[in-house]
């Protein structure tokens, strides 16, 4: 099929087709989703098909308002202050579900919803053209890197899906945060993202639990963080040391014959570059050490750079796990297959040698 590329002066034609029970990608702030009528089991169906997505791993449903009475059982009291300070933004709340209300496959019979009003103007048109919330994964094929960018779906999607509407690169570059709001003693942060557990409890005055996103931990909640996630052509390995860790890791794989790419801040580059380190290496720049909103904005892109270039392996730097750093580091850390140096000795396999405990 023809992948159409809507722009905002075609957004009720996209509404049409996702009437129809076309699929159409549509942008947000986070990153591009792959957008079907949340009221039609079919497309919905279609969405888990074309994306290779296992099925008990539930859709988030994507509204136009902070009027959510009508799509969930109950709204827990915490929910009104968290829309009102986070709404559209990158946060996704999890509700008791209504019965009857979406296509069951929405929610891959779990007795819960996630709901999410994207900040992105054009998409909360699109939910309004399409006259019902939409269903809206990260837009990408299943297991690899979320989409930032028309031309990242496109590379995935094309000929999938009838269209894609373009809003130019997303803003945020990492998916929301995901709480769960069903046990309302214990608000509970399922996936981080641009939304840190500081601003929740700022708002919510109360402590927010961070669910087991560490890999070893009690079997994760949200079904979707159990599955191989985020990952590029090459194994990724990631150092979250200082130079010396640099020199070492780069000098093993050298004595190995193989080749790298770096997906490093400017800074790493630059020194890299003075010490003559990786010579026509490809690499690619998250931006200054010091803006983690860069690097984020920037992680999936800088991935996906890699497929097309013919290296071994990529070496990728680490960073502070402080405010959207949290989020950075946990998809960069899902998508590697070692982490170097490890917190206890030398270099430790994190995906079990990048089997499938995502
Ligand atoms: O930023 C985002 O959230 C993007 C944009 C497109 O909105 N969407 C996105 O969707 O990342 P997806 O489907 O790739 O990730 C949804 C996450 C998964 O980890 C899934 O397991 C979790 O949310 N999730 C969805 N429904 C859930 C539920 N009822 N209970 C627990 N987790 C749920
Ligand atoms: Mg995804």
């Amino acid at each position: 099929m023809e992948t159409k590329v809507y722009t905002a002066s075609h957004v009720e034609e996209a509404g049409k087709q996702l009437q129809k029970g076309e699929l159409v990608a549509f942008p947000t702030e986070t990153v591009y989703g792959l957008g079907a009528l949340a009221s039609n089991d079919e497309a919905v169906k279609n969405v888990y098909r074309v994306k290779g997505r296992p099925s008990d791993n539930p859709l988030i449903v994507h509204v136009a308002s902070k009027q959510i009475e009508d799509w969930v059982l109950t709204v827990p009291e915490e929910a009104y202050p968290l829309m009102e300070a986070f709404w559209p933004g990158p946060l996704t709340l999890i509700f008791q579900a209504k019965e009857g209300v979406f296509a069951p496959t929405v929610t891959g019979g779990h007795s819960t919803v996630a709901l999410r009003m994207p900040d992105q103007p054009l998409t909360l048109q699109l939910i309004e053209a399409a006259g019902f919330p939409l269903v809206g994964p990260s837009a990408n094929t299943s297991g690899k890197p979320s989409p930032t960018s028309a031309e990242h779906v496109l590379h995935d999607m094309k000929g999938k899906i009838a269209g894609i509407l373009d809003g130019g690169t997303t803003d945020i570059g990492v998916e929301s945060t995901v709480l769960d709001l069903t046990d309302s003693e214990m608000p509970t942060v399922l996936r981080p993202g641009a939304v840190t557990p500081a601003d929740l409890e700022r708002v919510l005055n109360k402590n927010v639990r961070t669910g087991p996103t560490a890999i070893g931990e009690e079997a994760p909640k949200a079904p979707g963080m159990k599955y191989i996630h985020y990952s590029p052509k090459q194994p990724v390995y990631l150092i979250t040391g200082e130079e010396k860790d640099w020199e070492t890791l780069i000098k093993k794989v050298s004595a190995e014959g193989k080749t790298f790419g770096v997906l490093a801040s400017e800074e790493r580059i630059q020194r890299l570059q003075e010490m003559q380190r990786g010579k026509g290496s490809p690499l690619y720049s998250l931006g200054s050490k010091n803006i983690p909103e860069e690097a984020s904005r920037r992680l999936y892109a800088g991935l996906r750079y890699f497929d097309e270039k013919n290296v071994d392996l990529i070496l990728a730097e680490g960073y502070p796990k402080a405010g959207i750093g949290e989020a950075f580091m946990n998809r960069l850390e899902k998508a590697s297959t070692f982490i170097y140096p490890s917190q206890e000795s030398g270099e430790k396999s994190i995906n079990g040698g990048g089997s499938m405990l995502y």
